[in-house]
């Protein structure tokens, strides 16, 4: 249990390099396994979802081991001696989901159980089952057990209603092992799907078309080792960007990609924040001053993320005028709101539809966190506040964000972590 202690009302000042990509990391740990390799790959966040990541690795067999540079991971491949994952394992966190189709292509087998992750409504895996069936595994699913088998995968056209990017990385793991040539169209285009691409490219794999609508992935010529480097963490570069839009100040985010994280800084730009790119740096400024950016739509990339819209809503609280937010990816991303309007937040929601009416003021107050992205919020509306605010957190935090505290307090935030 962890339990972060914010006192409001100071600006934020001074440069922070961004941590590498959780969702890009994550798919990546468990593409390592899907041909006999040993890969280096840096730049991986220390965080919880990935140490769950290592620990389903080591079960299955590999080696894991810090190379002894900063967030650089050594996994070698060559062992896999089992296809289960056990059910405490996968329940650790969503992207467990994903080494379904690494097995698949690795072992023909693979048993597992449904994943967990954050409750964020429905999340139904009905597209990663009925592509990997078409590519010739046959699943069976008991309860929340799955046990899927593959004498052989064969290539096949795959078209997806939905860009799903559990889906699209599912299919592109288990195609690596697909006899003739798989192609997905429909694909997601997040640049997690790219970074995918690149490190399956990295192994041999012979892929092409990851971050338009249509990817093809035709066999590969195994290569014994390959090396990686995640790409930076668009969610955390959103999450400082609008904590300085809220407090105030004027930040360096540094080692960031602008085009992954643009349509944050699009609406932050709207509400009267100043955005500056130069290379890899993005310096945000704001008065602290706000005023609502504009109607949000959550959408698949590249449209504005879903992953975003709580830590944006926490940001534009006091902002003046309304902000209406459509949310369209899932159907429970507003769990963060009952805890928001405790801060003195007036957002009224409808549905799918959250519409925000600045407050002049917030005040501190004692908040949960229910999930990653919610809890980030918190932190952000938090920074806003006047007075103390207190967010009681079971560890949904540290799943996405590396060193938030002290990356905050470098800042000039006044956080203190107590970990009970
Ligand atoms: C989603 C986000 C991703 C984010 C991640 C972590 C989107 C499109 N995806 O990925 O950017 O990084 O959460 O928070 O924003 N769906 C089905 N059947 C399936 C799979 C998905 O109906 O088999 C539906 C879901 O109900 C949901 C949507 O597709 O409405 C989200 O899909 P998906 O991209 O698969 O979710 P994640 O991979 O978790």
């Amino acid at each position: 249990m962890e339990i972060w202690h914010i006192r409001g009302g100071n600006r934020l000042f001074g440069s922070c390099r961004v941590q590498g990509s959780k969702n890009a990391s994550l798919p990546v740990l468990a593409a390592t396994i899907a041909l006999p390799n040993r890969s280096v790959i840096r730049n991986v966040p220390r965080l919880n979802d990935v140490s769950a990541a290592v620990s389903i690795l080591s079960h299955l067999g590999c080696r894991v081991e810090s190379t002894g540079q900063d967030n650089e991971l050594a996994v070698d491949s060559r062992q896999v001696c089992c296809a289960e994952i056990p059910r405490g394992l996968m329940e650790e966190m969503r992207s467990s989901v994903i080494f379904m189709g690494a097995l698949l292509a690795r072992c023909g087998e693979a048993k597992l159980s449904l994943p967990g992750g954050c409750q964020l409504g429905k999340r139904p895996i009905d597209l990663h089952l009925s592509a990997l069936r078409a590519m010739g595994a046959e699943i069976e699913e008991e309860g929340s057990d799955l046990c899927c088998r593959a004498e052989r995968l064969h290539g096949v056209p795959i078209e997806l209603r939905f860009p799903s990017v559990g889906a699209t990385e599912n299919i592109m793991l288990a195609a690596c092992a697909a006899e003739g040539k798989t192609v997905i169209r429909g694909a997601a285009k997040e640049p997690e799907i790219v970074a995918l691409q690149n490190y399956l490219r990295s192994l041999g794999v012979h892929i092409h078309g990851a971050g338009s609508d249509e990817i093809t992935i035709d066999g590969a010529d195994a290569r014994p080792e390959a090396s990686f480097t995640v790409p930076s963490d668009r969610i955390a570069a959103a999450t400082f960007a609008c904590a300085c839009a809220a407090a105030g100040g004027r930040i360096l985010l540094s080692g960031v990609q602008y085009e992954h994280f643009s349509t944050v800084l699009h609406f932050l730009k709207c509400a009267g924040c100043d955005i500056i790119q130069f290379n890899d740096i993005v310096e945000i400024a704001s008065n602290g001053t706000l005023h609502a950016p504009g109607h949000i739509v959550t959408e698949p990339y590249p449209g504005f993320p879903t992953d975003a819209q709580p830590i944006l809503m926490a940001a534009l609280l006091r902002a003046q005028g309304t902000t209406r937010i459509t949310e369209t990816i899932f159907e429970n991303r507003y769990r963060q709101v009952g805890e928001l309007r405790r801060l003195g937040a007036d957002i009224r929601l409808d549905g799918q539809e959250a519409a925000v009416h600045g407050v002049r003021s917030l005040r501190g107050a004692s908040l949960t966190a229910s999930d990653l992205r919610g809890g980030a919020a918190m932190i952000v509306a938090a920074l806003s506040a006047g007075g103390e605010t207190t967010v009681i957190d079971a560890g949904h935090i540290a799943r996405g964000y590396e060193n938030l505290d002290d990356r905050l307090c470098a800042l000039g935030a006044d956080v203190r972590l107590e970990h009970r």
